[in-house]
């Protein structure tokens, strides 16, 4: 079993869009570890992306996230990592397949529904970053 941590972005999550890419989750034979819904101040979502301190797009980024509620769920199944990046698309949701949650919930590349880890190193990381560091 692999762990990935999946994030139901604020622009979804305002959208009312949470419980399609939940039902999706599961249908996807993903099980659900953990799961809460937050607001993040902009300090936890600069945190959690610090590997990107360094690009334009990180200011945008971390006040996008920190905007609104999102729901962050720690997911295990084999495969996780890739089985989940598959099912959410591409990060530019003009460029994800069809069907995949972000061409069907995804805005632009910003406002794109969800998160996904990029390697099973990560998504240990990314989930103890907001189940066992009380973020
Ligand atoms: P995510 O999978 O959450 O990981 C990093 C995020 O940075 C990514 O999804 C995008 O939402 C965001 N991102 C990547 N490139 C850009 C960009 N050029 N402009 C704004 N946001 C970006």
């Amino acid at each position: 079993m692999e762990t990935t941590l999946a994030i139901i972005k604020p622009d979804a999550y305002k959208d009312g869009n949470s419980g399609k890419i939940i039902d999706r989750i599961i249908s996807e034979g993903f099980v659900i570890k953990e799961m809460k819904q937050i607001h993040m101040t902009k300090k936890i979502a600069e945190g959690f992306y610090e590997v990107h301190i360094d690009r334009p797009f990180y200011d945008e980024l971390t006040d996008f996230m920190s905007s609104g509620n999102c729901v962050v769920l720690s997911l295990e199944r084999d495969n996780a990592v890739s089985k989940w990046r598959e099912v959410i698309g591409a990060t530019n949701p003009e460029e994800a397949s069809d069907g995949t949650i972000r061409a069907l919930y995804g805005k632009n590349t910003g406002n794109n529904a969800v998160h996904g880890s990029d390697s099973p190193d990560n998504g240990i990381i990314e989930s103890d970053y907001f189940f066992s560091e009380g973020n």
